[in-house]
This record gives C-alpha cells, sequence and structure tokens, in this order.
C-alpha cells in the first residue's frame, strides 16, 4: 500500500519545511505541498508534527556474550524497542571470542538477528583476531557489505588485540575503504588499576570509574589515532566519555587523521556519582569507559553543537540488575558493563538537547541519524528524506509528555538508568520502508521484517 504523509514540517540535517511525503512500496517517491490522497493510500495526519528521517543508533548490543553472561535482549525485543524510541537502523558489534573464526562470528550473529529483526541492521564486523585465514574471511565479509570493522583497546584476554593485529587490521582496512570503529583505553593500565583497587580492598561500584580514569581513555584514543596515522585508515572513536579524550581526537584530527567521534547518550546525561550509589545500585550505571565527572557533560554538548563529535549513540548492553549485575557484589571487576538505552535516546537527546537549547533541530538528525548514515555507507538510502530514499521516518510529536519507566519499557531488561526521567517528546508513528511500525508508543509491525544492509565503500 501507498502512504502519504500530510502537513508535517520536515527536518533533515540541512532544511526545515512543511510539505507532503509520498511513499510507494519502500521508498519515498515525491515531496511536494498538497499531495491530493487516491483512494489506496494510508494517510497520516502530521500536522503540528516534525517528520524526521529513520534514527540510526551506530553502537548497539542487542547479542553479547560478555563477561560470563549474554546481554538480555534478542533481536525481536530490541529492535523493537529501538522502533518505539524512533531508531529503525541499528548497526550492532558483531563481536566473536578469540577463539572464534571470523566467519562463524559474522553467521552466528547474522543467525540470531534473521527472522526477529523488526528494524533494518548492519553490523561493525569484530576482528577479535588477525591472522592470514581472518584477514581472507574480513575481505569476504567486506564484500558482502559489511564495510565497518570495530577492534578492542581494552578487555584483555577477551576481545582485545595487540598491536601488531591492530596495525595489520588497520592495513587492511585502508586497503579496503572500511571504516575501523575503536573502544579506546589502555588495558594494561585498567587490569593494573583494578589489582591495585581489589588489593587495598576498594571492591564496590566506585571503584569502578577510578580503575579507568580519564587518562586512560585519551591514552587509548592517542594510541589508535597513531595507528591510524601511520596506516593510512579512517578510523570512528566509539563511546568518548571526557575531555582528555577529545582532546586526543582532535589533536589528531588537526595532524590530518581522518578521525570520527561518537558520544553517548548516557555520557551526555549521566555522571560518575550514580555509580557511586549505595546498596550496590551503583551497578546500574557501571560501564566502560565509565561515566565521568559532570563537568565533562557541558563539553561533550558544545562539540557535538560546534560539529566536533559527530554522533549520538547507545553503546545498548543491557543487563539485568537481578543475577546478571549482582554477579560484581563482592567485586567490581565482575559487573557486567553496560547500560540499557536504545529505546530511549532519542526521546532524552530531543528534551535535554534540543528542548534545552544545546541543539537546533538539523543538529540533532545529523547526529541521531544523518552522520551515521554517511559515515557507514547507508546515505543517501537511510539518514535523508529524499525521493529515492527508504521510507524510514519518524512524525514526531513535540506536545507529548511522559516519563521513562522500566515499568513500562520494552528493552528486555529489568531497570532503567533514567528512571522517573520527564520526556517531552516522542514518536507517534514510525515507519520502516514504507510500512508503519509503531503508532503511539507501541508496536504494530512485523517482527522479522528487518533487513541486513548491503552497504558499498565508496571506493
Ligand atoms: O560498558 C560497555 N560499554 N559495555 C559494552 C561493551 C563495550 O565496551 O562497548
Ligand atoms: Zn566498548
Ligand atoms: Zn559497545
Amino acid at each position: 500500500m501507498a502512504l502519504l504523509i500530510k502537513n508535517g514540517e520536515i527536518v533533515t540535517a540541512e532544511e526545515r519545511y512543511v510539505a507532503d511525503i509520498w511513499c510507494e512500496g519502500e521508498t519515498i517517491t515525491r515531496i511536494e505541498k498538497d499531495i491530493t490522497p487516491p483512494s489506496n493510500a494510508e494517510v497520516i495526519d502530521a500536522t503540528g508534527k516534525y517528520v524526521f528521517p529513520g534514527f540510526i543508533d551506530p553502537h548497539t548490543h542487542i547479542y553479547l556474550p560478555f563477561m560470563g553472561t549474554y546481554s538480555k535482549d534478542d533481536y525481536a525485543t530490541g529492535t523493537q524497542a529501538a522502533l518505539i524510541g524512533g531508531t529503525t537502523t541499528i548497526f550492532d558489534m558483531c563481536c566473536p571470542a578469540r577463539s572464534m573464526e571470523a566467519r562463524s562470528g559474522f553467521e552466528l550473529w547474522k543467525a540470531q538477528a534473521e527472522g526477529k529483526a523488526a528494524c533494518d541492521y548492519s553490523f561493525h564486523m569484530g576482528v577479535t583476531r588477525f591472522d592470514p585465514a581472518a584477514e581472507a574471511q574480513l575481505r569476504e565479509i567486506v564484500a558482502e557489505g559489511i564495510t565497518s570493522f570495530k577492534i578492542f583497546l581494552a578487555y584483555k584476554g577477551a576481545f582485545g588485540i595487540d598491536d601488531s593485529e591492530l596495525f595489520h587490521t588497520l592495513r587492511l582496512a585502508s586497503e579496503l575503504g572500511v571504516v575501523t570503529a575503536a573502544h579506546c583505553e589502555n588495558e594494561t593500565l585498567v587490569s593494573e588499576m583494578q589489582a591495585q583497587l581489589l588489593k587495598n580492598g576498594m571492591t564496590g561500584t566506585g571503584a569502578h570509574h577510578e580503575s579507568r580514569p580519564p587518562r586512560v581513555e585519551a591514552s587509548g584514543v592517542h594510541h589508535f589515532t597513531t595507528f591510524a596515522e601511520l596506516t593510512g585508515a579512517s578510523v570512528y572513536i566509539v563511546h568518548l566519555s571526557c575531555k582528555e579524550a577529545l582532546e586526543e581526537a582532535l589533536r589528531a584530527r588537526r595532524r590530518g587523521v581522518n578521525v570520527r567521534v561518537e558520544t553517548l547518550i548516557q555520557y551526555l546525561l549521566l555522571d560518575k556519582s550514580m555509580a557511586e550509589l549505595p546498596d550496590f545500585e551503583g551497578a546500574k550505571y557501571v560501564m566502560s569507559p565509565p561515566l565521568r565527572d559532570k563537568a565533562n557533560q557541558p563539553i561533550l554538548w558544545d562539540a557535538l553543537r560546534d560539529g566536533l563529535i559527530n554522533t549520538v549513540a547507545t553503546d545498548h548492553a543491557p543487563f539485568d540488575f537481578a543475577g546478571q549485575k549482582e554477579m560484581g557484589r563482592e567485586d567490581f571487576t565482575k559487573i557486567p558493563n553496560g547500560i540499557p538505552a536504545l529505546e530511549d535516546r532519542i526521546n532524552l537527546l530531543y528534551t535535554y538537547g534540543v528542548k534545552t537549547g544545546r541543539l537546533d533541530l538539523s543538529t540533532f538528525v545529523k547526529v541521531a541519524s544523518t552522520n551515521a548514515a554517511k559515515i557507514f555507507n547507508l546515505y543517501p538510502r537511510k539518514g535523508a528524506i529524499q525521493p529515492g530514499s527508504d521510507a524510514d521516518l519518524v512524525i514526531y510529536d513535540p506536545n507529548y509528555r511522559g516519563r521513562i519507566s522500566a515499568t513500562n519499557h520494552v528493552m528486555n531488561v529489568d531497570y532503567s538508568a533514567f528512571e522517573g526521567w520527564e520526556i517531552s517528546g516522542r514518536p507517534s508513528v514510525v515507519t520502516v520502508r514504507g510500512e508503519v511500525a509503531v503508532r503511539d508508543g507501541k508496536f504494530v509491525g512485523k517482527p522479522g521484517r528487518g533487513q541486513l544492509l548491503r552497504r558499498v565503500t565508496k571506493r
């Protein structure tokens, strides 16, 4: 069926204007004033609402075997939560164990998503080991449409690679025109500082951020961007949390390194005091890099506004408080790292970014959609409202008022790090490739309709 969205205020990375959007099949085909609805079209009245391109979360962990457990969502719950929150495309991190072949890891992640995902998706292909066999398989995986790698300069013994592997991964990425995303920390410093803190009896949740201070992250960024500089690779720093790390990234950019930066909604709004909450409540706020001193937040907001930080993601990594976070009651190093946010990213960014005047609407669209589409080879199929783009649209009601709560969220996790936070706005209708997937906060789409997106590099 055709779809007509009437009278909404279309907001893209470049423009704002009122017009109608006509979608045929999966695609936007016309954008004009006053399109007359034919009888065979579903018509959505968007008067008084914004129409945004479907939002893109460039960093999620729907399926993640990690720290002796598994993240709680699957591709059904995770993508339905994403859609309710206005996110129509996700990039999940494919993170094979070091002992696993890259090909087996890729097939495993694909099998998790197929038949379950309700929104479109791609993967960043985790390079957790680099040897001739991995190289051959990575070349095939890139040719199959996965045009980004992910590496970890942390999690010693799990996903982390050594410097020689890093060098060869970036050389391959540079040859293939693939962007490499990295978790930047110095893993030796982390493990030495963890051991020291535990030895001194510091076992509680507040020790987590003591073990990973800003310099640990800045050191990782410096290390990664140095390797990028010497290999000519294009790189992307995931979950940047603080001033010191940002300064290193910007220094590299000034030297000519092609480095893009992601921050998270968690770092913009939450701070390290939350990880210090008593009665082990702080465990809900344990993630890596850790939540930082509040003084970092205006620096991150300003960098977003000024285009120095390119994207806002969630790093969605849902672990229940009961039974999972609790694994670290006696030892903070055993708390599964991660904070869920996939369902709430857009409403929080709109409420605390746009409504407060920190971001204008076009910057909001850039950092939550268009920039990720451009960096990761999906633009203008995604991240745009143009004839020819996928009809992924978010009809957004700026007059909605509500509060976030784990009692009614769709993410399959037993707490919200944003419990009780007010939101001023939410998607009233969300479409994916021309079909309505969400109405008034309820998923009405089809599980399994989401597609693995085939991406091609610009070369
Ligand atoms: O604490 C985090 N960030 N957990 C998810 C894994 C990662 O490092 O991205
Ligand atoms: Zn990470
Ligand atoms: Zn992550």
